[in-house]
């Protein structure tokens, strides 16, 4: 074990304090913290566990004039400056804020060579604040994986005096509030100093962060730990630096009440009771949670042999109370109905807590 890993745990005991182990490794770690112009360390929240915290960061970021500078766990950099990192070894994984794979962006840029891979950046802006990480890759013959003990990581702040709060694509965000998980309203702020309050729009109201329920993380945004349907409305986050205060994008909390288990479905025939020549629709209806896409498996007497239109839908539903239900259908038609027709329909769906089957038969 490091020495130093050893003094923090002694630290720990003695002094029951945050920050100290942080301090004392940031000094260990040279050029991994920036001093702010008055002297100060930056004070962070602590984040959990360092990705790779073995041994020093394989992650720089290189200054001009060939100087190089240790990235720790953030990093505040000035927008409009190209930003080149590094990092050492001959074959090298990459990750980086999606936003920038959702639009393709050209800005960005990464290239191997014997010794280490680079990730450029060009023209950074607010909007590519987030977490830049790097990882050695080993390979045993053709199968190659992430080295989880040599994975660096830093979370940049692209510092925008203009846009304190993290530029988001869409203006009105949905949120939903889920009983059995925290909820995150992702006002992110590019300065990780900005003072950032919750607002809820109707009553207008401030929502008071504490320790317990209700957290701020700047690389997050406010943490809701065990979200009720009291937190259902439109809300906003407002920052303040030295200047005017900025208002985020506003985003609309929306409770969601949804059953743990396999996929709560049921199954219908339409007419219930046909002839020869009829025309029937099967309907296999699920109610699950708003983002979640469900998949419908059908399992027909003329398959393979008879035409059938399948149509698969959405659409949310409130329950009342704003409670948000997704309700997925698919809808198995066949016309013309044939002797091979009759029988078991089988509508199989499934979701990350298993599946459901459900059959009905068709006389
Ligand atoms: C992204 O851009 C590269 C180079 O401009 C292009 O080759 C690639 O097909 C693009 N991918 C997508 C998903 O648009
Ligand atoms: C923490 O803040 C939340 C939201 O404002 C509030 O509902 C809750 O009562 C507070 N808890 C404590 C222990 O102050
Ligand atoms: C089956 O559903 C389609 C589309 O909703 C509808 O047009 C048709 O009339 C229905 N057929 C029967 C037999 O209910």
């Amino acid at each position: 074990m490091k020495l130093w890993l050893v003094l923090c745990l002694v630290l720990i005991w003695v002094e029951l304090q945050n920050g100290d182990c942080q301090q004392l490794k940031r000094r260990k770690d040279v050029g991994e913290n920036r001093i702010r112009p008055g002297g100060k360390r930056l004070k962070r929240p602590l984040k959990p566990k360092e990705a790779g915290g073995r041994g020093q960061s394989l992650l720089t970021q290189v200054l001009d004039k060939g100087r190089f500078l240790r990235l720790g766990q953030s990093t505040s950099l000035t927008p409009g400056k190209n930003m080149e990192l590094r990092c050492k070894g001959n074959s090298i994984g990459w990750s980086y804020p999606t936003y920038l794979d959702t639009f393709n962006d050209s800005r960005l840029s990464i290239k191997q060579s014997d010794k280490y891979s680079q990730l450029i950046l060009t023209s950074p802006s607010a909007a590519d604040t987030g977490p830049y990480s790097c990882w050695v890759i080993v390979c045993d013959g053709t199968e190659c994986e992430k080295d989880h003990d040599r994975s660096y990581a830093s979370y940049i702040y692209f510092t925008d005096k203009d846009n304190l709060f993290v530029p988001s694509a869409i203006h009105f965000e949905i949120e939903y509030l889920r009983p059995d998980r925290p909820a995150v309203v992702p006002c992110r702020v590019t300065d990780p100093q900005a003072k950032v309050s919750l607002h809820r729009e109707v009553p207008p109201e401030e929502l008071i962060a504490n320790e317990t329920l209700l957290t701020y993380e700047p690389t997050k945004g406010f943490v809701l730990q065990s979200p009720s349907p009291e937190y259902q409305g439109v809300f906003y986050c407002k920052a303040v630096t030295k200047g005017a205060p900025q208002i985020s994008t506003k985003y609309q909390l929306l409770y969601v009440e949804v059953p743990v288990g396999p996929p709560f479905a049921s199954l219908e025939a339409f007419p219930d009771s046909v002839t020869g020549g009829d025309n029937i629709n099967v309907t296999c209806t699920v109610l699950g949670e708003p983002e979640v896409d469900i998949s419908f498996t059908w399992v027909y007497p003329g398959q393979d042999f008879r035409p059938v239109h399948i149509k698969t839908s959405w659409r949310l539903v409130n329950r009342g109370m704003g409670y948000i239900t997704r309700v997925s259908q698919s809808v198995l038609t066949v016309e013309d109905m044939e002797t091979i027709d009759f029988g078991d329909y089988m509508c199989k769906t499934k979701n990350q807590h298993g599946e459901t089957i459900l059959t009905i038969n068709v006389t």
